[in-house]
């Protein structure tokens, strides 16, 4: 579907899903997923419809995967790195009562 249109020579390695992934150094979690051939990044919470980036400018959330154990946070505006550990969002992420009580 996506092909990258020329070769780099140093590229990093990170996992989505326990797979390997390619990227070249500042390229986006999303794009590099997309130009591995990975169809959809995370599922919606109602009907678990999959996903996959749309806009890749930050505005349309459908490329919402979790990060190192973080979830919500945006592919197509993250920078990929070597050794990041990145996992399909399966619904809304849970609600973290910690949260509300530090706020408070
Ligand atoms: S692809 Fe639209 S916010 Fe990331």
């Amino acid at each position: 579907m996506f092909k990258r249109i020329d070769a780099a020579a140093d590229l990093i390695r990170f996992t989505f899903e326990g797979q390997t992934i390619e990227a070249r150094p500042g390229e986006s979690i999303a794009a590099s997923l997309l130009a591995a051939g990975v169809p959809a990044l995370r599922e919606t919470p109602v009907s678990g419809a999959p996903r996959a980036p749309y806009c890749m400018m930050g505005v349309c959330f459908d490329c919402l995967v979790e990060i190192d154990g973080v979830p919500n946070q945006q592919a197509c505006l993250t920078a990929a790195k070597a050794g990041l550990v990145v996992r399909r969002q399966r619904g809304a992420r849970p609600f973290d009562t910690t949260e509300t009580e530090a706020g408070q």
